[in-house]
């Protein structure tokens, strides 16, 4: 668009390795994609005996034991969120909640589990239910919030919580109202309790408002019942002593109106910050760059509904909505997430306000996707001459 700045780096092509080869491989030996989601939790507990992972390297001269290390601290004095490396693997990576310590050996520095509802969910009967598109490196997919529901998830996160925290991995819970029901108390009922499930067992709590493939409305669509939730949420958190960090994790397709009105919704809440953004509705693929035409996606449930699209086309719309959201809430915290593929996309939003950053489309993509932008990572930290994130962002030095 005319006038907007330059985003620094969109598209890149980076050398296919001996690493990537064996994914390729990998794909076309187990050629469904849901399959191959299912297995992500295995691959990262067998990560240490994989071959030709990439091993980023603390650049020679750089004296900080960890250059990555972020600290998230929010205004309302909640507990703050240590991330050994702000790559954090996006919800839907482990609905489960298996496994969550072995994400350490793929590269993440957190991992937020779920999203997970009261109700467990088989989610869309509809299959194939994920669609790679290659062209664009991006994913379509409409699982329809598939999980064991929120009692299961929460004790298996509870149980490993220890496990995860030796290997400095953040744990949040993303949760969502289960879709389908009518009644607006019963509606409420619903959110606060897989709300309290979550804040009783994770570091952090996601709200997912914004899930498009469930054949309901998305709740950010929903102000007058949004307002209620965030209200509810928020008064029970109040009424717990231990304070943790509630995030709202939005849609990335809101009406400029809508968005406003949202994020006043947050501020009056005092939300302690955004996840930018779910996927992306693919009967809208045509406000994306992409390869892929609009009437060539083909629909992932039963309905014809197009799903959500993620991967690398929603990266230009998450840079930008970082830069415009941190411009007009500077308080919130910001998780950045979608199309982020690279270590120097991770760097340009955080240089931009963001926390921390989420992905999950680029596994697919890149073999040990994490690990390689933790190690471009290093290399543009060691290009702006800084030793840490903390002392290029914070301006701490050693
Ligand atoms: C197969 C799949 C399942 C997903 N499931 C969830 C989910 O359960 N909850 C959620 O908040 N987001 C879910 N997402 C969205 C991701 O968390 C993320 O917001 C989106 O994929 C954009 O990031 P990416 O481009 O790095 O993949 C899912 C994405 C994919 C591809």
């Amino acid at each position: 668009m005319q006038g907007e700045p330059e985003i620094p780096f969109v598209d890149h092509d980076y050398a296919a390795t001996a690493g990537d080869r064996l994914l390729s491989l990998i794909k076309r030996l187990v050629p469904s994609p849901e399959a191959r989601h299912r297995q992500l939790a295995n691959f990262a507990k067998w990560a240490p005996f994989v071959p030709f992972k990439p091993s980023p390297k603390i650049p020679y001269g750089m004296r900080a034991k960890k250059p990555l290390e972020r600290v998230i601290r929010f205004s309302d004095k909640s507990n703050p969120l240590y991330l050994n490396c702000p790559i954090i693997l996006a919800a839907g990576g482990n609905k489960e909640g298996t496994d969550l310590a072995a994400y350490a050996n793929i590269g993440f520095g957190g991992v937020s589990v779920g999203t997970a509802t009261r109700v467990p969910r088989e989610g869309n009967p509809f299959r194939p239910r994920i669609r790679m598109l290659n062209a664009d490196r991006a994913i379509q997919n409409s699982m329809g919030l598939n999980n064991p529901g929120i009692d299961v998830v929460a004790k298996r996160v509870d149980s490993q919580f220890g496990a995860a925290r030796k290997r400095e991995l953040a744990v949040g819970l993303s949760i969502a109202e289960t879709p389908g029901l009518q009644d607006e108390e019963e509606r409420l009922d619903d959110v606060i309790y897989s709300f309290r499930k979550a804040y009783n067992v994770a570091e952090y709590v996601e709200i997912n408002l914004s899930c498009p493939n469930t054949g309901h409305q998305r709740i950010d669509a929903q102000l007058k019942y949004l307002d209620r939730v965030l209200q509810s949420v928020m008064h029970i958190r109040s009424s717990i002593p231990v304070r943790k960090a509630v995030y709202a994790k939005l849609s990335p397709d809101l009406g400029e109106r809508q968005l406003q009105a949202l994020l006043e919704l947050v501020t009056q809440h005092n939300i302690n910050g955004l996840v930018l953004f779910n996927t992306f509705p693919g009967s809208r693929s045509e406000f994306l760059e992409m390869r892929t035409q609009p009437d060539a996606l083909k629909p992932v449930r039963q309905d014809g509904d197009l799903g959500g699209l993620s991967g690398r086309p929603l990266y230009v719309n998450t840079f930008r909505a970082v830069e415009y959201i941190k411009n007009k809430l500077p308080d919130k915290s910001i998780i950045a997430v979608g199309g982020i593929d690279h270590g120097a996309k991770v760097f340009d939003l955080l240089r931009m306000g963001a926390d921390a950053v989420q992905m999950y489309s680029a596994l697919s993509y890149r073999w040990f996707a994490a690990r390689r932008m933790q190690a471009e990572l290093y290399e543009c930290l060691e290009k702006s001459g800084c030793s840490t994130l903390s002392e290029l962002l914070d301006g701490d030095s050693l």
